[in-house]
């Protein structure tokens, strides 16, 4: 069975007086934390990810950078390279979210190539995908996903399925407490599965671990961890607080038992 990864997006959060009191606690948490098939990943803001890696570095979490810039280096004031974040031995970024495909105009094209330098520079890239409104209600979601999906993994070889993470993140979910059904989440990454199936064959299909993203909660975390081709949460709003992130863990290690 693949691991449960349950992972804080913490978006433009926290400053560093916010950041540190979090990860002192968290990493207390997480040194108790012995159960290996769930799998814990924070993503703080750009000037705190060294602090993070430093104070976690005893710990099984790991940290992720929240985007990345598609250029290798140069004359790209305010942007920040894989090759940089790599070099703060960083495990994870996450690459396309919602957010910077509506704000920073990521398109599919750009995504696949932050993917490639993530990928190369050794981190493992958390690819967000995910339909909006109308496109679900048009009927289009799995077209949506197939072409986010054909060009993000554009000249992408996987050779195994550890190099890369998929969160199905429904954007008419993000931030929106309308939080996406079971059956609606597994349809979609059921479908994404079968993508990478195609693409790659059963052993990278078999392994890539497909998270859920949009207004998860400790009340409605379990159920949609508990289904077959769901392998955790990518969590914004309710990754702030410490109480309810180490909730969401704790019940990922009650789902994994009965998995
Ligand atoms: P919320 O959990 O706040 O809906 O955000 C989800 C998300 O965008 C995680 O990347």
């Amino acid at each position: 069975m693949r691991p449960l990864l349950i992972a804080g997006n913490w978006k433009m959060n926290k400053d560093l007086f916010e950041t540190l009191a979090f990860l002192q606690g968290l990493r207390a948490y997480a040194q108790k934390h012995k159960e290996e098939r769930v799998q814990i990943v924070v993503a703080p803001a750009y000037p705190f990810l060294l602090t993070a890696v430093d104070l976690l570095k005893d710990t099984p979490v790991k940290v992720a950078a929240q985007d990345v810039s598609s250029n290798e280096d140069g004359a790209f004031t305010g942007e920040v390279s894989a090759s940089m974040l790599a070099s703060l031995h960083l495990s994870f970024c996450i690459v396309g979210h919602s957010e910077c495909r509506q704000y920073h105009s990521d398109t599919d094209d750009v995504i696949n190539i932050k993917l490639q330098r993530v990928i190369k520079n050794g981190m493992k890239p958390i690819f967000c995908i995910g339909e909006k409104l109308e496109e679900r209600q048009s009927g289009r979601t799995n077209e949506v996903l197939q072409r986010q999906l054909a060009i993000g993994l554009n000249e992408i070889n996987l050779s195994a399925g550890k190099d890369l993470v998929i969160a199905y993140e429904p954007v008419w979910a993000i931030g929106t407490g309308q939080v996406a059904t079971p059956q609606q989440a597994q349809e979609a990454q059921a479908f994404i599965r079968n993508f990478l199936l195609q693409k790659y064959g059963a052993e990278v299909a078999d392994t890539v671990q497909i998270l859920y993203g949009g207004s998860v909660k400790p009340d409605n975390i379990k159920e949609i961890i508990l289904q077959p081709d769901i392998d955790g949460a990518l969590i914004g709003g309710a990754s702030l607080k410490l109480d309810l992130f180490t909730a969401m863990i704790d019940l990922a290690k009650e789902a994994v038992k009965i998995k």
